[in-house]
């Protein structure tokens, strides 16, 4: 099966998602990297190291990355989604490890460096800082990558601002490095699309009655503010829902610019369609020749439900 890395801040979003990583049989969760993003670099790497316990698998490494952005670090004043300790306000034990002596970069082009081509997927569901580093700094190793899969970006409104999602929005410059300039076979899984990957009260109940543990996780969902009227946002979750089933989403091939400039719309990632084009460029600094990603424009909201719902309590069964 597929290897896969995930470079993650949890998060609630990214706690489920682990969770379904670890008991899908179309992956191999190989690598946990985390980044600043939702909270501070060491809430996030901490939450990694005691989710992959609390989910059994304390044997999946956990390298600390990135803790802060590339050029500016980003400051909102909003309450945050995930709550103080980034799970809701749930408490769950400290792991009884801590995490790999490398950086996550290093720790990932070890991994990249050992591996055949394409034969690594990437699902990048924080602020792209650390796989920006890894394309800067080790050029020679990103054919190994089959695919990178992110979370990110709205071609509509945005959710920290009118115009941006929050992980494009904490490190603009490495949204544009990794999505505009890499060249990778990337997917784009933005806020269109994530915005109705949700679960709800029906499915925290069935969460709560799987286990003490499931009744953590439902919690966790619970304290998490990131809802409208269908549930819970899963953002994240739909990011590898897309590795493990292809199917659930459709996409559009479109090359992407991030406003990286300071201002109202610094963030915003601006999605050129293909097939809405071609556009008008500036002559200066956006060309249309940029590699293209495949941007997700829809899903089958059902049967990602029924995926989430049917792999998840199996993480916490025990
Ligand atoms: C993204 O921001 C974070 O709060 C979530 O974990 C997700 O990665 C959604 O905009
Ligand atoms: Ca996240």
């Amino acid at each position: 099966s597929n290897r896969l890395v995930i470079d993650t801040d949890p998060g609630i979003d990214d706690a489920l998602t682990l969770a379904l990583a670890v008991v899908s049989p179309e992956v191999d969760l190989q690598l946990v990297t985390t980044v600043a993003g939702n909270s501070p670099l060491e809430v996030t790497t901490r939450n990694a190291l005691a989710l992959l316990d609390l989910f059994g698998r304390p044997d999946i490494p956990v390298a600390a990355g990135a803790n802060r952005a590339l050029v500016r670090i980003a400051v909102h004043n909003l309450p945050l989604p995930h709550g103080l300790n980034g799970l809701g306000g749930v408490e769950i034990p400290d792991a009884c490890r801590t995490a790999q002596p490398e950086h996550a970069v290093e720790r990932l082009a070890a991994l990249l460096r050992d591996a055949e081509p394409r034969s690594v997927t990437i699902a990048a569901i924080g602020p792209l800082t650390n796989v920006a580093l890894l394309v800067a700094l080790y050029p020679e190793l990103t054919d190994r990558i089959d695919r990178l899969v992110v979370m990110g970006g709205s071609h509509g409104p945005g959710n920290i601002t009118p115009v941006a999602e929050f992980n494009t929005w904490t490190d603009p410059e490495a949204a544009q490095r990794v999505l505009a300039d890499s060249g990778l076979d990337i997917t784009l899984v933005g806020l269109e699309v994530t915005r109705r990957a949700t679960i709800d009260e029906a499915d925290l109940a069935t969460l709560r009655r799987t286990s003490a543990r499931g009744a953590q996780l439902a919690d966790m969902v619970n304290g998490y503010s990131d809802h409208g009227p269908d549930g819970w946002r899963m953002h994240d979750v739909l990011a590898l829902a897309a590795v493990i089933d292809p199917t659930l989403i459709q996409t559009l091939d479109a090359r992407i610019e991030v406003d990286t400039r300071l201002g109202p719309g610094r963030g915003q990632t601006l999605t050129f369609f293909d097939a809405l084009g071609p556009y008008a460029t500036d002559g200066g600094g956006v060309a249309d020749d940029r590699p293209r990603v495949q941007v997700a424009v829809d899903l089958d909201v059902p049967r990602f439900r029924k995926l989430v719902m049917d792999r998840v309590p199996q993480a916490i069964l025990a």
